[in-house]
């Protein structure tokens, strides 16, 4: 807490001082919650961005003990690295090994009408904390968001975050452990107590330090962080845990929304409530290189879920960045660079085998492996998840999402 409260104070002063959010060095990384991007080809250093935001490595003894306390062998993103961050995340395992309640709560704004494959990414790992954690999952659509910051009316928001929902369904949630809203739909007076509640303890200087907000920004885009910190108050959702405000959240996210949640956490003992814990994950690069993440907004960057497998191969094929040598021989003399190769960066996210992974990097390193063959086993891994999203999603349709949506309590008692 002091330090998180140090640390906004300190990202005030620098305000003041500089008139702008603060910026360490000249080519240092921009991570946002509305953009991310680096020049180096190797991607955000998260090493430093840990340092920049003050949370924690998840190092390999608190991996242990997660394994230790759940008793589930951590999957392969949490094993790779994929999911490097943290804060209090140990909180939740002295929660967990004491029988005490917390829930999970994550996040997607709707910004295309499919998901890509980078927006998987935390609904897969949500998906397997819940299995393994057994408790409520909470999933904020914010289409309110995005009409406050695309060029949107507030019906298509709507009708976004609706079928993005169903994306989101097909990763496999359980109706009885899981609740869908949209914050256009769901408002509620408990939630919005909780609104204005966070309001009034952050002022605007801190806004603008934590968020960047200029002056020119609509009151709407000021006001929005707090609807975010909202679902970490368990109060918000009376259906589910009754009046109380004393159950902590886990939040399964990519690092670029952490601003919003250490706001949340520096107001929460002013709002007599629990502070969130969060669980961060590195980005799925765009398919052009690690420079920036996958952008929804820009197709050929990314893989969408309703992409056909060909595609899919396509788009590898012609735009995933190559860690490979120029020609063959080149290859073969002086081997690919796995750090630099999207293909490669894709098979660490999703491929399943360890051992397989180690081979392909070690091989691909040494000249063994050509690019071309490299790109063949990302889109067959690529094809295959996308495949089996497609399949669950022709089950989901409007009478689903409404199941989801629907306020009522979860199959846990409070
Ligand atoms: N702002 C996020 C986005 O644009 C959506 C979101 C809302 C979210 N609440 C969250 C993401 C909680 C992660 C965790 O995608």
């Amino acid at each position: 807490m002091a330090a998180e409260a140090e640390n906004v104070a300190k990202q005030v002063e620098e305000l003041q001082v500089n008139g702008a959010a603060p910026v360490e060095e000249e080519e240092a990384d921009t991570v946002t919650p509305w953009e991310v991007t680096t020049t180096r080809a190797t991607g955000i250093d998260y090493d430093k961005l840990i340092v920049r935001f003050g949370c924690r490595k998840l190092d390999d003894e608190t991996i242990a003990r997660f394994e230790k306390v759940t008793g589930h062998r951590a999957c392969p993103m949490l094993r790779r690295g994929m999911f490097f961050a943290h804060r209090d995340f140990n909180a939740i395992l002295d929660r967990k090994e004491q029988g005490k309640p917390f829930f999970l709560y994550t996040g997607r704004g709707a910004s295309s009408g499919s998901l890509h494959l980078g927006h998987l990414v935390p609904f897969i790992f949500t998906k397997w904390l819940q299995e393994v954690f057994d408790v409520p999952l909470i999933i904020q659509m914010t289409d309110d968001e995005k009409f406050l910051w695309k060029d949107m009316k507030v019906d298509d928001a709507k009708k976004m975050a609706r079928e993005n929902m169903k994306d989101i369904i097909s990763v496999g949630f359980d109706p009885e452990k899981t609740f869908i809203f949209s914050n256009l739909d769901y408002m509620c007076a408990p939630f919005y107590e909780n609104v204005v509640k966070v309001w009034k303890v952050v002022n605007t200087n801190q806004a603008r330090a934590i968020f960047g907000f200029t002056p020119e920004d609509c009151l709407g885009k000021a006001a929005f962080p707090a609807v975010e910190a909202a679902p970490c108050f368990a109060s918000s959702f009376p259906q589910i845990f009754g009046k109380r405000n004393d159950i902590p959240c886990l939040i399964p996210c990519a690092i670029d929304q952490d601003p919003y949640f250490r706001m949340t956490r520096d107001v929460a003992p002013r709002l007599k409530a629990a502070k969130p814990s969060l669980i961060f994950s590195t980005f799925l690069p765009a398919l052009q290189g690690a420079q920036t993440k996958m952008n929804a907004s820009e197709p050929n960057t990314c893989i969408y879920l309703d992409d056909t497998p060909k595609q899919i191969k396509n788009k590898i094929n012609k735009y995933a960045f190559s860690g490979g040598q120029q020609t063959v021989e080149e290859h073969r003399a002086k081997g690919g660079n796995c750090d630099v190769d999207i293909s490669y960066q894709f098979l660490r996210f999703f491929m399943e085998d360890d051992e397989k992974l180690l081979e392909i990097r070690e091989k691909y390193t040494k000249g063994e492996i050509l690019s071309g063959e490299l790109k063949a086993m990302a889109t067959e891994v690529v094809q295959k998840i996308v495949a089996e999203m497609q399949e669950r999603r022709k089950t989901v349709n409007d009478e689903t999402v409404d199941v989801f949506t629907k306020v009522r309590p979860l199959a846990y008692k409070y």
